[in-house]
């Protein structure tokens, strides 16, 4: 018989195509997450699930998969997976590394410039009428060219970062787990400690993955080390930042501005304080979407599990030490 896929959320039809060659294929056909109930429903019945960074893969989501062999996320992040339980199971897991670095970089690039350059702030103000002259510090914002830039978490998106800045003229720091001399030689990125990144970059950016060392990484202390006219910007994890910190940071003009495509809940609630900030920048998690990148990482996630399900290594398994221990379960 043929394996079964589920798909948890609307893809684009060419992708399901490809893995109708090789399944039966059932799919959420919506545009909201998948409910609890039916997620369970279908993992106990699949051979594949085709995830996304809003399911939350738990133990009790893997432990229903009786014939479960793989979980391709369609997402570079897997902070929505139960690993540990994957792993103990002997369920592959894949992600879709490399095709959305450079999306996702331009994205990150793209908040840092509008937030220094307050673009959605003056945008806003010139559909409400307020734009009453050219006036000399009219939406007067900060330098990007020449200026420092901090990059927390030093992974391919970071790297990708790092190689806009450089024709921005920029000095780059980095602060990660481990030190990469191949960045620091081809782009010139000078490792540093998190307190000095903290103190000396103008242009803060977390890339790092949440991970239980890195909730709540920047908090009240990390953002008073920060220049006052530092910009934060978060494109990795929202529970990376203690929000109630970042509020109180940029409302009492300890830190400038900010720009976060992520929150601690998704979607933020349309109350949240956060947004009553004017040197806030939000944007709706879309860090990696670009059309051609959306498709690539659609196409790695469906190729994950086409290769799984024949009995062949996965390309972008989180782990390579999830091929062994899935071939001998
Ligand atoms: C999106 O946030 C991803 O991890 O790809
Ligand atoms: C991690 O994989 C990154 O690209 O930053």
């Amino acid at each position: 018989a043929k394996p079964y896929v589920f798909i948890t959320m609307q893809i684009p039809n060419e992708i399901v195509s490809l893995l109708e060659k090789v399944a039966h294929v059932g799919m959420w056909e919506a545009d909201i997450p998948c409910p609890r109930d039916k997620l369970l429903e279908e993992a106990a019945k699949a051979d594949a699930l085709f995830t996304m960074v809003v399911d939350r893969i738990d133990e009790e989501v893997l432990r229903t998969g009786q014939n479960l062999k793989l979980v391709a996320n369609m997402a570079v992040g897997y902070d929505n997976i139960d690993l540990k339980t994957a792993k103990q199971l002997g369920i592959m897991v894949t992600n879709t590394p490399d095709v959305l670095s450079e999306a996702t970089a331009d994205l990150t690039f793209a908040l840092l410039m509008a937030t220094a350059r307050r673009l959605v702030e003056a945008s806003l103000a010139l559909y409400e009428g307020k734009w009453t002259s050219w006036s000399p510090m009219y939406m007067a914002g900060q330098d990007v060219y020449g200026k420092t830039l901090g990059i927390v978490g030093m992974g391919r998106i970071g790297e990708a970062v790092a190689r806009r800045a450089k024709g921005f003229d920029m000095e780059i720091l980095y602060h990660n787990r481990h030190r990469k001399p191949d960045a620091e030689e081809k782009l010139g990125a000078t490792y540093c400690s998190f307190e000095q990144l903290l103190q000396q970059a103008d242009f803060v950016v977390s890339l790092a993955p949440l991970t239980p060392e890195t909730r709540h990484l920047f908090g009240r202390r990390e953002f008073e080390l920060m220049k006052k006219t530092a910009i934060f910007i978060n494109a990795s994890r929202g529970p990376v930042v203690d929000e109630d910190a970042l509020y109180h940071a940029l409302k009492e003009k300890q830190i400038w501005a900010a720009g976060l495509d992520v929150f601690q809940q998704e979607p933020v609630p349309i109350d949240h304080p956060l947004l009553t900030l004017p040197n806030l920048v939000p944007l709706p998690h879309i860090g990696s979407a670009s059309i051609p990148a959306r498709m690539a990482m659609a196409r790695l996630a469906a190729e994950n599990i086409m290769l799984g399900l024949s009995g062949q290594k996965p390309k972008t398994l989180i782990d390579e030490a999830m091929w062994t221990s899935h071939r001998s379960r």
